[in-house]
């Protein structure tokens, strides 16, 4: 069995002894080092090229938010998981931001500590091995024709970060603006919310689509999608969490496949969850929103989504939308771009009244409020799908295969 080796960082040896006293019965772990301070730290890193380094913060020589930065730019493998106290979220800010991959808060139990070594090294493992699979691109490979009509996910692994709020208003610009047909489906299985937010009636859902015939067809899908006055067709979600059973990735995956032939765009909400069937639908998908808010638990879903897409080759459709939809924003824009590696497509300000009341009416504000700050973030982060859409052809995906982007932004 390959073990995941670590290197232990702390200036108190006990803590040292602690953690390997955690990690002496994990037969797939195994701790191949240990460093007092910053400098060894970085030193050891370099020679003994761990799989983690689980580093502590406060430090006399070099803290570890200086080390992690350097581990992170020296040795690109190894992952950096951050061992902190309670009461010091501005350093572990700082820390995600320097390159660490994730954190744990002292006091930690022994499955927490190894858990989150294998779920870290797992990532990194398969991160090395896809990237040593990939061959090179040729210059003038031609890309795929590009596709007419798109699905479009709004995605988050964390729940509450405002993707119906987008999905819904996204959508009904998008119908009542481009005068394209515009498909919303709501895969919210479990809780969904669309039909509420755009107040909707529907005799059935999409439980009720798949149990009515074993084979899809246009026709039957066209039947359960509800007309809403912008123009949009809605596909809602079941009226029961329990029904959400009988809807499996191959029915989904049908009526996507039918509904992309019919409609220009298709907008689809997701529930906070990686399972197959949003990654069936992540597979299918033309561009992947991943919303995202500021808050550290926020950063630290949104790297590990971003990791996980990047795994199974998915994040060059992602486009990165971060709402404000607190007021405690805890981190600041820099520091996320920093420690996504990326810049937000689109930011969508606060705005609790406008937002609140226009779920409340089922009446989504960018019908009501176009003109307010937020409807015209909604406008702008639509504008650039579109432009996408446009620019999807050869030409622009040689360009990014060429400085190897990583977003298509
Ligand atoms: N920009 C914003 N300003 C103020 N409040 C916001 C903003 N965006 C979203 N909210 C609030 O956040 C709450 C959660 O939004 P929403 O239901 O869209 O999140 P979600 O990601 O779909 O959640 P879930 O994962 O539970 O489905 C809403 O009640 C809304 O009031
Ligand atoms: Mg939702």
């Amino acid at each position: 069995m390959s073990q995941t080796s670590v290197l232990v960082v702390d200036d108190i040896a006990n803590v040292r002894e602690d953690i390997k006293r955690f990690l002496y019965f994990e037969e797939d772990i195994a701790v191949v080092g240990e460093a007092g301070g910053g400098h060894e730290a970085i030193q050891l890193a370099e020679d003994l090229k761990p799989d983690v380094v689980l580093m502590d913060v406060n430090m006399p020589d070099m803290d570890g938010i200086t080390a992690s930065e350097a581990i992170a730019g020296k040795i690109p493998d190894t992952a950096v998981v951050i061992i902190s106290i309670q009461g010091e979220p501005e350093y572990l800010r700082k820390a995600m931001a320097a390159g660490a991959r994730d954190y744990l808060v002292k006091p930690f139990s022994s499955s927490e500590l190894a858990d989150t070594i294998r779920r870290v090294s797992k990532l990194y493992k398969m991160r090395a091995t896809r990237a040593a699979a990939v061959p090179p691109v040729a210059l003038t490979e031609p890309g795929p024709a590009a596709p007419e009509n798109k699905i479009i996910v709004v995605f988050s692994s964390k729940g509450g970060v405002g993707k119906t709020v987008v999905s819904c208003n996204l959508a009904v610009w998008m119908a009542q603006e481009s005068r394209k047909k515009v498909a919303l489906v709501d895969l919210d299985l479990q809780s969904g919310d669309v039909a509420l937010m755009l107040n909707l009636s529907s005799k059935g859902s999409i439980a009720e689509l798949v149990q009515e015939e074993d084979h899809m067809e246009y026709s039957l899908v066209n039947s359960y999608m509800v007309p809403h006055m912008s123009g949009l067709k809605v596909l809602p979600a079941p009226v029961r969490p329990e029904q959400a059973e009988v809807v499996t990735t191959s029915h989904v995956e049908a009526i996507l496949t039918l509904l992309k032939e019919h409609y220009d765009y298709i907008i689809v909400d997701t529930s906070p969850l990686f399972n197959d069937l949003n990654l069936g639908v992540m597979e299918m998908a033309d561009d992947i929103i991943l919303t995202f808010t500021r808050g550290l638990p926020a950063m630290k879903h949104t790297r590990t989504a971003l990791d996980v897409l990047d795994t199974l080759d998915l994040s060059k459709k992602v486009k990165l939308l971060l709402n404000q939809s607190t007021l405690d924003y805890g981190v600041k824009i820099s520091d996320l771009e920093k420690s996504l590696s990326a810049s937000p497509a689109g930011i969508l300000p606060y705005d609790e009244k406008i937002v609140l009341s226009s779920i409340n009416k089922g009446r989504p504000f960018i019908m009501t409020h176009v003109n307010s700050k937020i409807g015209q973030a909604i406008r702008n982060f639509a504008g650039q799908l579109a432009l996408a859409a446009a620019n999807t052809g050869p030409e622009k995906k040689k360009k990014k295969s060429i400085i190897g982007k990583f977003f298509c932004f």
